[in-house]
């Protein structure tokens, strides 16, 4: 019997068993090694002779120095401290320092899996439970020849339910970013409804239709859950009908979540060029501006504020994310008790 703290406590860690985004592809390049974290654990990432990025816990199997303060050397990742050369595996290529090192060809370094998709890099936690990564799931707009996309990520000192909760949550459009561009229109009263749809749930206003952020779209049934809104724009917007936001939500510690949203419109070829100006002149503020709005209101929030709270109607979307996340929760920490009964066993 799993106990409900327990559960808790893993949500609030942040699930493994799942792909992440853990950072922009621009921030891996050149001779410099980054460090990164996600859902507490140090990592490293680099690019590799062929371009491909790298990740390998961020620990220097020989005695424990942060890898990301070496250098690239041919692809590989050598270590600042005494040399130690390792591949993108974790396999010790090198140990300069000494000629014909017993420890040269152990695999020793603990790697993750990574792809990039869309200007992102995902790395795969992991899980007892599903301990090879499925496939990389991810949106049908990336790729899209049809849209076109920026990826803003920012870092917000609260735990990552938090930006969860906040997502599937539209009746703050209108109170929070009451003063931004479009989200001041709309009813600052309504109904919520939720409804069953394509790998996880809708939450719609009731009263309001293509106004404001009407509905969201929690995908959780997935390798890497997401969220997809949409904020339309009035014509003076540009071309591409609404802008479309597809957010990640990426643990790095119980205390801190790497926010990464992509802010997508539906446009190709010269309005594609138009659009990217226009963001890039202004929307690129305006954006950042109502961001800001819902960090500095998140990071303000009690870290125990969960545990005294008086929900009402409006928070159907986060008790339905809450009690997904729990219920996957329930399920690792089974899996693994009964893994382990069976060791004992
Ligand atoms: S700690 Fe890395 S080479 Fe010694
Ligand atoms: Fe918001």
């Amino acid at each position: 019997m799993i106990s409900p703290d327990r559960i808790k406590e893993r949500v609030s860690q942040g699930l493994p068993g799942q792909w992440y985004v853990v950072a922009k592809s621009v921030q891996v390049r050149g001779e410099k090694p980054m460090a990164v974290q996600a859902l507490g654990k140090k990592l490293v990432l680099w690019r590799n002779g062929e371009g491909s990025v790298c990740c390998l816990e961020d620990y220097c199997p020989h005695r424990g120095a942060p890898l990301s303060r070496g250098e690239i050397l041919e692809g590989h990742i050598a270590c600042r401290y005494h040399g130690i050369k390792l591949d993108g595996t974790g396999k010790i290529i090198r140990v300069p320092a000494m000629p014909a090192c017993p420890l040269e060809g152990r695999r020793a370094g603990i790697a993750y899996t990574v792809q990039e998709a869309n200007d992102g890099v995902f790395v795969y936690f992991p899980s007892i439970e599903k301990p090879e990564p499925p496939p990389l799931e991810l949106p049908g707009e990336f790729g899209s020849p049809q849209w076109s996309s920026f990826l803003c990520s920012a870092l917000w000192s609260c735990n990552y339910q938090y930006a969860a909760d906040n997502t599937a949550d539209p009746m703050h459009g209108c109170y929070l970013h009451a003063d931004s561009f479009t989200l001041a229109y709309g009813a600052k009263q309504d109904l919520l409804k939720l409804e069953k749809a394509e790998g996880g749930f809708i939450v719609t206003r009731v009263g309001q239709v293509g106004e404001n952020f009407d509905w969201v779209h929690v995908v959780t049934d997935t390798s890497a859950p997401y969220i997809r809104l949409d904020i339309p724009y009035p014509p003076a917007g540009g071309p591409g009908g609404p802008f479309r936001i597809l957010g990640f939500m990426t643990p790095v510690d119980e205390r801190r979540t790497r926010v990464f949203f992509w802010r997508n419109r539906k446009v190709s070829g010269i309005a594609g060029e138009a659009w990217r100006f226009l963001f890039r002149a202004f929307y690129e503020k305006q954006h950042w501006d109502v961001l800001e709005q819902d960090r500095a209101m998140l990071e303000n929030i009690p870290f125990d504020a969960r545990h005294r709270e008086l929900l009402y109607q409006h928070d159907v979307g986060v008790v339905r994310l809450r009690r997904t996340l729990q219920e996957r929760a329930k399920r690792q920490l089974e899996f693994e008790e009964a893994s382990q009964q069976q060791k004992v066993g």
